[in-house]
């Protein structure tokens, strides 16, 4: 056989990988939901998101060069995370996408990885976020 095979990072490449993540933060910006949560000025949050996104495609190991392991979950923790803000998350991201022009298969393995794991990063239930 043949056959090559690319790995996802490769297949995106920077600079589509850098449209796509000031695609989600413009996006961001304007949520009423999602906003608030985060700093004022998100250059360096998408800065550090594109250095994660590259690792997450297979790419070479940015975020944790700099940051050490992603741990991703405990990273979200001080956070209240909903199933709705997941929502947002991917609302924003679906966005991004289709601004940028991803589509077809790779878009759709992207996706299903990026609902996967923002499910992951919910800690809050709506109940438990209405005691405080
Ligand atoms: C589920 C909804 C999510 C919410 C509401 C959320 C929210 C946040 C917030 C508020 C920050 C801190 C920003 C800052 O201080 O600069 C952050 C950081 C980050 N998030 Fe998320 N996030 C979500 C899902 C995700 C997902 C799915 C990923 C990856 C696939 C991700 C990757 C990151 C990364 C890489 C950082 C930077 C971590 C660091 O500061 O070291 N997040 N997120």
């Amino acid at each position: 056989m043949n056959r090559k095979y690319t790995i996802p990072y490769e297949e995106l490449g920077p600079e589509k990988l850098k449209e796509l993540i000031y695609a989600f933060y413009r996006r961001v910006d304007k949520h009423p939901l999602i906003r608030p949560l985060f700093p004022e000025d998100l250059s360096e949050t998408a800065r550090k998101q594109i250095q994660f996104q590259t690792q997450y495609l297979g790419g070479p190991n940015l975020f944790t060069e700099e940051h050490g392991h992603p741990m991703m979950k405990a990273r979200h923790m001080p956070f209240r995370i909903t199933q709705d803000h997941a929502q947002a998350w991917l609302e924003c991201m679906s966005e991004a996408m289709d601004e940028v022009g991803l589509e077809g298969k790779f878009r759709e393995v992207y996706f299903k990885r990026l609902v996967l794991t923002a499910h992951h990063m919910v800690n809050t239930k709506v109940e438990d976020e209405e005691e405080f």
